[in-house]
């Protein structure tokens, strides 16, 4: 990075100042730069930073200014039209743009998985996931698991196995059951079932679920009956 001296910057103020404009958008080019220009020179000043930015950092300024862009997200089952910085991650376009507050920001680290959500199935965190990378897949949330008054079954699960205490890492846990289970039905392999050999349709095991679920961090630590929940969704079984 280099940067230039308080004497250049002044000369450049001078030389900008200087230019003659032939057309109204010379001038009006002139007077952006001359405020940026001042606007450094004054915010060094302030600041009494003997050195000051090259141009280079007033590209690196410009590159966080927002943009937007218009995305389509197919929220369970509903398309929504939203204009979006493009650096929102989907867990805030779902939880402040959308109001769906049911995915909880625990770390917004991809560190907990209380965001995670289904998208086109698969669960992600959605504090990693950029909203516009979702834009026109299937995104299922927590709010879209139930039919009308009937609970998915690992909803239902999780309530007779009280699969949670304070419930806050409950909405993620429970979408990524969901998944997992779908996962488990098409064959999908953990560490689990290569460190016991099981590679071909392996049963769902507590370890295994074990294995599954260790995205999803409880900090009520009601790991036993998320275990029997998900164990009992996998069986068909809610009790
Ligand atoms: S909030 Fe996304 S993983 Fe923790
Ligand atoms: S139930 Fe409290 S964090 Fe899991």
């Amino acid at each position: 990075m280099s940067f230039q001296s308080c004497t250049d910057i002044e000369e450049n103020l001078y030389d900008t100042l200087s230019e003659q404009p032939t057309s109204l958008t010379d001038l009006e080019l002139s007077r952006r730069t001359f405020v940026k220009t001042a606007g450094i020179l004054g915010a060094a000043v302030a600041t009494g930073i003997p050195h000051l930015a090259s141009a280079e950092d007033m590209q690196a300024a410009a590159a966080t200014t927002p943009q937007m862009l218009s995305v389509t997200l197919k929220v369970n089952g509903t398309s929504k039209s939203l204009s979006l910085d493009t650096r929102t991650s989907l867990l805030d376009a779902l939880r402040e743009h959308l109001l769906l507050t049911g995915s909880k920001k625990g770390c917004d680290h991809g560190q907990c998985g209380a965001c995670t959500v289904l998208v086109d199935g698969r669960r992600v965190n959605s504090c990693l996931t950029l909203a516009v990378t979702a834009d026109g897949a299937e995104i299922t949330t927590i709010e879209g698991l139930a039919q009308g008054d009937t609970l998915h079954p690992v909803q239902a699960a999780f309530l007779e196995h009280d699969g949670f205490q304070c419930g806050y890492c409950t909405p993620g846990q429970i979408c990524s059951a969901v998944a997992l289970l779908k996962e488990h039905k098409h064959n999908t392999l953990s560490t689990v079932s290569f460190e016991t050999g099981n590679t071909s349709n392996p049963e769902l095991t507590d370890n295994e679920i074990r294995e599954r679920m260790s995205g999803n961090i409880c900090r009520c630590a009601a790991y036993p009956n998320i275990v029997a929940a998900v164990r009992a969704a996998s069986k068909g079984a809610t009790a």
